[in-house]
């Protein structure tokens, strides 16, 4: 003990005396080992070596022993150093677990039994800071403001760090009203760490759109600066609008009547505004409305200017709507029904938004614009007045007119000799419409003639045959009839037996003055005869005599003779 306390004594005597000497520096990372080296070489004679440091007021502070005679090495009682060190053979001293703390001037001292050497050795230890970090970044930053970027923060460094401010890769610095940078820093008293941090306050453009922003920590290590960034930081930008535009939205390129349309009003800003005024054609009141503005069923009376504007009324867009329509006027329509002969005047007039033409068809062919002062039956038919507005896809109207040319019957027989000299061929012509019934009767014997299936000759004309072979002279008689009337025609055949006269007599019914004059004659005589052959019947079908003398009666009564010579032609 008493060798120990004169030690000291001559270790602080030592030690002044070393004053002056060059230092050893050693550098360390924070919570690794320290290695210490004695820094002397071995000695001749050595008895012990000694470990110490120096606390700032001066007084040395021992650490640790190691014997070179025995061997062993033994540490002071000093509690920040407890369980941290080692002294190896060598003399360097380990201090593990390396604190700021431990930034001492350490001294070996070696002893022999005539002298005590020292040698000290600086501690450096460097501890690097956490990862820098931004925080309390804003959501969004305004363009023509000073915006808080955000606070980069880098803690537990030691010595100190620094911050930088970057944008785009490139360093920030202080620019008055634009850019500015609060950097500050605290030390933890018991750690002895320092904390960073930086303040960046700046103004932004639109440029800084998409802009990242980082910080980035300088700090010192055993082999000098180091860097370290923090993630980039990328904002939002909000920046006022300085144009309004204002678009139609419809189911089509072109609106037409009925359609369903929106508005819709853009402002260029970020965010975009939300709301807008919406100024409908020739008003000076704004209505407030989302940036869509709809309208249903759009009328025609809607085509005009609108116009938007952001809520301050300022920056109005406009914009021209051309509501398309198409109306189709047909007088007469639908269902009409005309006699023959009777004069129609059809028209077709268009009111659209442009110019259109009207087309007429009838049954799938195209005509002119049709104009009747005489109808017949062939301009029956469905009429198609049609037009479209080319501009506008889809927009055609058409109107349709059914005409039904009405007339009453007109009947008309001509015959023929067959060329087999055995029968002959009436053929009767009809015209009206509706299309007439047509019956044909022998007068000779009452009997109904079967004729074959009528053909249309032209538009409500009709044709059918009847074939006879009579052995007798007769009267064929037919009529035609339907709603509106009823006319019959009579011609006379001879018997197959006698030959017919050369004149052509069959087309007399029509021409023949005489005959006109006598048709009401012949008609009440035919009547006559028909109503005295049909009693004559009965009676004989009544009496159970003969019938076949009847016909002949009848085709030789002085009536019959005269209308063998004329055809006759009578209307009911
Ligand atoms: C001292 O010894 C330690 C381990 O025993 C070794 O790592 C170190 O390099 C030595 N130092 C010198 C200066 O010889
Ligand atoms: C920090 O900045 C100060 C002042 O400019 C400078 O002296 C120091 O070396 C810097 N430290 C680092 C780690 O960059
Ligand atoms: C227009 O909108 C109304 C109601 O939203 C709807 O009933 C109608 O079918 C729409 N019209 C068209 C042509 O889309
Ligand atoms: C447009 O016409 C409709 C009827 O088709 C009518 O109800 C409406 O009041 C008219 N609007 C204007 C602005 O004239
Ligand atoms: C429509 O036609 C009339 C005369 O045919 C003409 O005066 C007018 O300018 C035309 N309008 C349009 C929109 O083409
Ligand atoms: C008319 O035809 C029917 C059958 O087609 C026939 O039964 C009848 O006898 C014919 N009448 C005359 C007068 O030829
Ligand atoms: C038919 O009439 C003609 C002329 O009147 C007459 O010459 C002829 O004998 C008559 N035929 C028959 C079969 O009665």
């Amino acid at each position: 003990m008493a060798a120990s306390s004169f030690l000291t004594v001559c270790v602080l005597c030592a030690a002044t005396l070393r004053t002056g000497f060059g230092l050893h520096t050693v550098s360390a990372i924070y919570g690794e080992t320290i290695n210490i080296p004695c820094g002397q070489d071995k000695l001749d004679g050595l008895l012990f070596g000694k470990w110490k440091y120096e606390k700032p007021d001066g007084t040395a502070v021992f650490v640790a022993t190691r014997s070179a005679v025995k061997n062993n090495f033994n540490f002071d009682d000093v509690p920040e150093y407890n369980g941290r060190l080692n002294l190896s053979e060598n003399y360097t001293l380990s201090i593990s677990n390396a604190r700021i703390s431990d930034e001492k001037r350490f001294v070996c001292m070696l002893i022999t039994a005539e002298n005590v050497f020292e040698e000290p050795t600086l501690i450096k230890v460097f501890k690097p800071p956490s990862k820098p970090e931004i925080i309390n970044q804003p959501t969004f930053m305004e363009t023509g403001n000073l915006n808080m970027v955000g606070d980069c923060v880098a803690n537990d460094s030691y010595p100190d760090g620094n911050i930088t401010w970057y944008r785009n890769g490139q360093v920030l610095l202080p620019i008055d009203g634009v850019v500015s940078i609060e950097p500050s820093k605290e030390k933890n008293a018991t750690s002895g760490l320092h904390n960073m941090r930086s303040t960046l306050q700046y103004m932004s453009t639109k440029d800084d759109i998409n802009a990242d922003f980082s910080c980035a920590v300088t700090y010192y290590m055993p082999d000098g600066l180091a860097i370290m960034k923090s993630d980039p930081a990328v904002f939002d930008i909000y920046y006022p609008t300085e144009k309004v535009t204002i678009h139609v939205q419809s189911p089509k390129k072109t609106v037409k009547e009925g359609d369903n349309i929106t508005l819709k009003c853009i402002g260029n800003g970020n965010p975009p505004p939300e709301e807008f005024l919406f100024y409908l054609p020739g008003q000076e009141e704004g209505l407030l409305s989302t940036s869509a503005y709809h309208i249903t069923d759009i009328k025609r009376n809607a085509t005009g200017d609108y116009k938007c504007s952001l809520i301050n009324k300022i920056m109005i867009a406009s914009t021209m709507v051309t509501v398309h329509y198409l109306d189709l006027t047909l007088t007469p329509s639908g269902d009409v029904t005309k006699q023959i002969g009777d004069s129609l005047s059809v028209s077709c007039i268009p009111s659209a938004s442009k110019n259109v033409s009207v087309t007429w068809m009838k049954n799938q062919k195209i005509l002119t614009q049709p104009s009747f002062t005489n109808l017949q039956y062939r301009d029956s038919g469905t009429y198609e007045c049609e037009t479209s507005l080319m501009e506008v896809d889809g927009l055609r109207r058409k109107k349709t007119l059914r005409l039904a040319v009405e007339g009453k019957p007109r009947i008309k027989l001509s015959k023929r000799t067959n060329a087999d000299g055995k029968s002959k061929t009436i053929i009767y012509e009809v015209e009206g419409f509706p299309k007439p019934e047509v019956q044909c009767l022998s007068l000779g014997n009452g009997v109904y003639l079967n004729k074959t299936e009528e053909t249309t000759v032209s538009y409500g004309k009709y044709s059918a045959k009847i074939i006879i072979s009579p052995e007798e002279n007769v009267t064929i008689i037919c009529s035609a009839e339907n709603k509106l009337g009823k006319e019959t025609f009579s011609l006379n055949i001879f018997a197959i037996s006698t030959p017919e006269p050369v004149e052509p007599n069959d087309r007399s019914g029509d021409s023949n003055d005489h005959a006109k004059l006598i048709v009401g004659i012949v008609v009440g005589l035919l009547l006559a005869a028909l109503v005295a052959g049909l009693a004559y019947w009965i009676y004989i079908k009544k009496s159970g005599s003969a019938t076949k003398h009847v016909g002949k009666e009848l085709g030789n009564t002085e009536e019959n003779k005269k209308l063998e010579e004329n055809n006759h032609k009578s209307e009911a």
